[in-house]
């Protein structure tokens, strides 16, 4: 059998400033062998482009989108307005309000247009990408397996931990 080659997962952000929080989705991605994409695309500033970028996504064989963006954060219900595709939102921690109006802009979406929203910040893009791996994982038993292991070890490090 040949496996797809190419990008299962979009990592879109709203702004460059948001790497820093969604490097951590694209490392937590790649330590589980995923191949994905990283773009900066704004719901605000480059409209155009990130419809067409999600629009084409489901036929380059991409397979879940996790958007993040912070303040009035549309990126992720836009996005999910323009594919069927999971869309996973990442509310990015503001200066002015810390995230909550991030997380409150992403995580209010009306009845219709689903975007699954996850924590503020760094928890939230880590998650972001374990929960892209599960939606993968569900036709794909290697990965599976990788998630099994990646609970056993995390659990290890909780029990073995020493306190000062
Ligand atoms: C949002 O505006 C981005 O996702 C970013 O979190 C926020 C601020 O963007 P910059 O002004 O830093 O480009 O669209």
């Amino acid at each position: 059998m040949t496996e797809k080659t190419g990008p299962l997962v979009a990592v879109l952000m709203g702004s460059k400033s948001d790497w820093d929080t969604m490097r951590h989705a694209s490392e937590t991605l790649a330590k589980f062998g995923v191949e994905h994409e990283c773009r900066v695309l704004s719901a605000h500033r480059t409209p155009a482009q990130t419809a067409e970028y999600v629009s084409s996504a489901e036929g380059r064989g991409m397979e879940v989108i996790i958007a993040a963006a912070g303040g009035a954060a549309h990126l992720a219900g836009v996005a999910a307005a323009h594919t069927v595709l999971p869309v996973l939102g990442v509310p990015i921690e503001s200066p002015s309000l810390k995230g909550l109006d991030s997380l409150l802009s992403m995580v209010q979406m009306p009845g219709g247009i689903p975007v699954g929203t996850l924590a503020i910040g760094k928890p939230g893009a880590v998650n972001a990408a374990l929960l892209a791996v599960a939606i993968l994982a569900l036709s794909r038993p290697e990965l599976r397996r990788r998630l099994h292991e990646f609970r056993q070890e995390q659990a290890q490090q909780v029990l073995s931990a020493t306190l000062p």
